[in-house]
C-alpha cells in the first residue's frame, strides 16, 4: 500500500463539494487544479480532499449530500484528474477522523476574538438567521486549519476569499510551535503562493445577463450562469440573449464591451477545451470587427453547447468502481499519516505520553 513519502513536500487543496458547479468554478478552478494536480506529481505529493464535514457549515439538503461528494470526484475525473497517479491522493475529510480532533485541538488554541475578524464568516452569517449561524460557520477556518497542519503542507492553492484563513493556520501553526515545540510545517506565506503557482487572476467568466457581475451560483436568476449540468440546448439560449451593447462591432475591451468579451473568454475557452491550441488573442482576432452579433453569438452558443455535451458525455463514462477505490486506497494512506501529527499534537497537549 502507498504512503506518504515524508521527504516529499506537500501541495494541498480542498476542492468543496456541490451540485451546481458552473463554467466559471469549472475553468476558474477545478481546471488549473487538475493541471497543477499533474505538472506537479513528481516533485510533490498532491492532496486533493473533499472537505464535506465544511459543506454543512451553512443549512443544506442532507439527502443530496452524500450524492454531492461522490459527484465532486466525478467532476474532477471528468475534468481529467489522473486516478492512477500514486502521487496524487483523493479523500473525503469526514472519513479521516483526525481532521475533526485536531480541529477540536486547535479550538481550544483559537481566540474569539481572532476568529470573529474573518470577513467570510461576516459576509455569510449576515445572509442568514437566528440559529442557522452555527457555531460551525463561526470556526469553520480552525477545521480548514487542521486539514493543513495534519498533512504538513507547504503550498496552499485557494482563491482570494480563502486567503485570510490560510494567514490564520500560519499563526494558529506558529503559536503552537512556540508554546510546544515544533510540531507543524508553517504553509508558505501567501505572497510565496502566489509566486510559485503563477497565480492568474485574470479569469473571472461574467454572469451572461449581467457582464459586469462575475458568474456566480448565487445568481437566484439562473439566466446568467451556465451549470455543468445545464442541457446544451438551454445553454445555447443563454447565450443567444446574453447582454450585449449597442456599439454593434466585436471588439475585446472588458471595460466598454464587458459582454462581448465575456464571450470571446469563455468562446476560447471551450476551444481549448476541446483540445484546440488557441489563445485568447487568436479568438479576438479571429473576430474583430464583425457587425453582426446575432451570428457572432451564435457561433459561441453551438461551441458552448458542444463543450457540455462532451462534457456530460465524459461524466457519464467516468469509472465509477475506480474512483470508489482511489477514495479508498488514499483515505487509507491519509489516515496514516493524519493519525502520526495527531499524535504527535495529543502527546504536545499532555494526552499520551
Ligand atoms: P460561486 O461564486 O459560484 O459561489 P465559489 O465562490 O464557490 O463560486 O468559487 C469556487 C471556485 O471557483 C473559486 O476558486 C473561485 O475562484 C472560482 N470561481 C468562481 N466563480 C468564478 C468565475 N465567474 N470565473 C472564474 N472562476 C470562478
Ligand atoms: N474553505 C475552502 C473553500 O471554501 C475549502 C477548504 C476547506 C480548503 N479546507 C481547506 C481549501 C483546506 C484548502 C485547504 O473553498
Amino acid at each position: 500500500m502507498y504512503t506518504m513519502n515524508p521527504t516529499k513536500p506537500v501541495i494541498l487543496t480542498g476542492v468543496r463539494a456541490n451540485n451546481d458547479i458552473h463554467i466559471g468554478n469549472y475553468f476558474g478552478a477545478i481546471l488549473p487544479i487538475v493541471d497543477m494536480a499533474k505538472r506537479r506529481s513528481t516533485d510533490f505529493d498532491i492532496n486533493l480532499f473533499i472537505p464535506d464535514l465544511h459543506s454543512f457549515t451553512t443549512p443544506i439538503d442532507h439527502s443530496k449530500l452524500y450524492d454531492s461528494i461522490l459527484n465532486n470526484a466525478r467532476i474532477y475525473t471528468a475534468a481529467g484528474l489522473p486516478l492512477d497517479n500514486a502521487a496524487i491522493h483523493l479523500y473525503r475529510q469526514s472519513r479521516v477522523p483526525a481532521h475533526s480532533e485536531l480541529a477540536w485541538i486547535l479550538d481550544c488554541f483559537t481566540g474569539f476574538g481572532e476568529m470573529s475578524r474573518m470577513t467570510q464568516f461576516k459576509d455569510k452569517s449576515d445572509k442568514l438567521h437566528g440559529d442557522q449561524i452555527s457555531v460551525g460557520l463561526f470556526n469553520y477556518p480552525v477545521l480548514m486549519a487542521a486539514d493543513i497542519l495534519l498533512y504538513n503542507a507547504t503550498y496552499v492553492p485557494v482563491g482570494d476569499d480563502q486567503t485570510q484563513h490560510l494567514e490564520f493556520t500560519r499563526d494558529i501553526a506558529e503559536r503552537m510551535n512556540r508554546k510546544f515545540g515544533e510540531l507543524f510545517t508553517v504553509p508558505k506565506p501567501v505572497a510565496e503562493q502566489h509566486q510559485f503557482f503563477g497565480k492568474d487572476q485574470g479569469l473571472r467568466i461574467k454572469d451572461l445577463a449581467n457582464p459586469t457581475k462575475k458568474m456566480s451560483k448565487s445568481d437566484d436568476t439562473g439566466k446568467g450562469v451556465i451549470f455543468l449540468g445545464d442541457n446544451p440546448r438551454v445553454a445555447h439560449k443563454k447565450i443567444m440573449s446574453a447582454t450585449t451593447d449597442s456599439l454593434g462591432k466585436v471588439q475585446y475591451d472588458r471595460e466598454n464591451q464587458p459582454g462581448i468579451s465575456n464571450l470571446l473568454e469563455i468562446l476560447t475557452l471551450v476551444r481549448q477545451d476541446a483540445g484546440r491550441d488557441v489563445t485568447l488573442e487568436q479568438t479576438i482576432s479571429e473576430f474583430t470587427g464583425m457587425e453582426r452579433y446575432g451570428d457572432f453569438k451564435r457561433i459561441v452558443a453551438d461551441e458552448t453547447a458542444e463543450f457540455l455535451t462532451n462534457f456530460q458525455a465524459r461524466l457519464a463514462a467516468v469509472d465509477e468502481p475506480a474512483i470508489e477505490a482511489k477514495l479508498q486506497s488514499s483515505e487509507q494512506a491519509m489516515n496514516l499519516v493524519a493519525n502520526q501529527t495527531l499524535h504527535r499534537v495529543q502527546k504536545a497537549v499532555g494526552l499520551r505520553r
